[in-house]
């Protein structure tokens, strides 16, 4: 007789689970590769923490569209009357057909495939042919879920999410000076990684703390290389181009937000200095398009938002959002979006191929770096592993993981 597989519906077994991650240690096997975990991981992690979805420039006219799929979850996001953007559940409300099928669109209704009822870009019905007259569309629109818009990035919760003003506060405050309402796509890629979505989320945090593995980002950022130098000399020289720098600068910089006790809402907000002479993250350090928002010139900082497994990365002349989302056990989306000033001019002002150097290089490395990872977390010889020292932060966040997770 052979006994079930837990399928972690109920929080012992799930608790059960969690104990078995020694302190310090990265999680265990089945954390990165069963199925069961996948699902606890779309429900309870995805399903109910606030998501960054996209940026209303993917949606710039009245009745554009695109679609956000969680696990079984569907979410149109639409830009309805006077620029108001809506997070409706794409399921009709008939026989629960899918109403929206095409991931980007533009549309006066949406109207279902199956038998035709049709709701405006807001989710209300407005008509439903095969009901009896005095049928009530008022009951009947599609159901929403929680959005907010901050400076143009669109997040999304497919719960309660808890109470989102604090972080609006402190995204907006960093994001601000960009002025990201005032922007357009420049740049759009998509990959799937087969490896789970934490080892994804876990290598991309290591490159934001140390990023030593990452050679453009070594090239780019100095943090990055004094972490691979570890000599005394060199890190001693990072600490004084980054305090002169934190003395000029002249946006916020460096105020952590993320975990007090009570951490419903995984995010972190900071800024930091790129390299000595750079002005942006571009290859040579130089401009790569027209200054973003109300900025007169480059204080050669760049901006790091990072909400549960997507990040708003924010130099002075682009921004670039990476969203990694869950897909099965071992694959993960891997979606980035380029953004530049609203009125630059591809050729004229900007060459994507420039712009999306460093961020393309991040996270195509990130997708071998975490492809690699997977295979060898699968092998029956893998064992949880100490994490190091400078390897903190991805402690913290795993710790924050199986908080949520149980
Ligand atoms: S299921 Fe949508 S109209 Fe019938």
């Amino acid at each position: 007789m052979t006994s079930a597989r837990p399928d972690f519906a109920d929080a012992s077994s799930r608790a059960a689970l969690a104990r078995k991650r020694a302190a310090g240690h990265t999680l265990p096997r089945s954390f990165y590769v069963d199925p069961a975990v996948h699902g606890v991981d779309v429900e309870r992690i995805f399903s109910r923490h606030w998501i960054i979805a996209g940026h209303v420039a993917s949606i710039p006219r009245q009745g554009d569209y695109f679609l956000y799929d969680i696990g079984y979850e569907s979410i149109v996001v639409a830009r309805g009357e006077n620029d108001a953007v809506h997070a409706l559940a794409n399921v009709c409300r008939h026989r629960g057909s899918r109403v929206c099928v095409e991931e980007y669109g533009h549309s006066r209704q949406f109207v279902c495939p199956l038998h035709g009822w049709a709701y405006d870009v807001d989710g209300r019905l407005q008509s439903a042919p095969n009901m009896p007259e005095d049928f009530d569309l008022s009951s009947h629109g599609l159901p929403t879920a929680r959005i907010e818009v901050v400076d143009g990035v669109i997040f999304v919760c497919l719960d309660d999410g808890g109470d989102f003003s604090p972080v609006r506060r402190d995204i907006l405050e960093y994001l601000a000076p960009y002025d990201l309402v005032d922007a357009r796509i420049a740049y759009h890629r998509r990959y799937l990684c087969p490896a789970n979505w934490k080892l994804v989320a876990e290598i991309f945090l290591e490159l934001q703390t140390t990023g030593a593995a990452f050679a453009e980002m070594r090239q780019v950022m100095a943090r990055a290389e004094a972490a691979a130098q570890r000599d005394g000399e060199t890190t001693r020289r990072y600490a004084e181009f980054a305090a002169a720098w934190r003395a000029t600068a002249r946006l916020p910089h460096e105020r952590p937000t993320r975990r007090g006790d009570a951490p419903a809402i995984d995010y972190a907000c900071r800024r930091e200095p790129i390299a000595p002479n750079f002005v942006t993250q571009s290859e040579d350090g130089r401009a790569v398009a027209p200054l973003l928002g109300s900025q007169s010139e480059s204080d050669g900082g760049v901006t790091v938002i990072r909400l549960l497994a997507g990040w708003i990365v924010a130099c002075s002349d682009y921004a670039a959002i990476v969203r990694f989302t869950p897909i099965e056990a071992q694959v993960t989306e891997m979606d980035v979006t380029w953004l530049v000033r609203s009125s630059a001019v591809e050729g004229a002002n900007y060459d994507a191929a420039r712009l999306s150097w460093l961020w393309r290089a991040n996270v195509e490395r990130t997708l071998k770096l975490a492809s690699d990872n997977q295979l060898g977390v699968n092998a029956r010889r893998y064992r949880s592993g100490p994490y190091a020292p400078d390897e903190a932060a991805l402690d913290a966040w795993v710790t924050w993981y199986l908080g949520r997770f149980v």
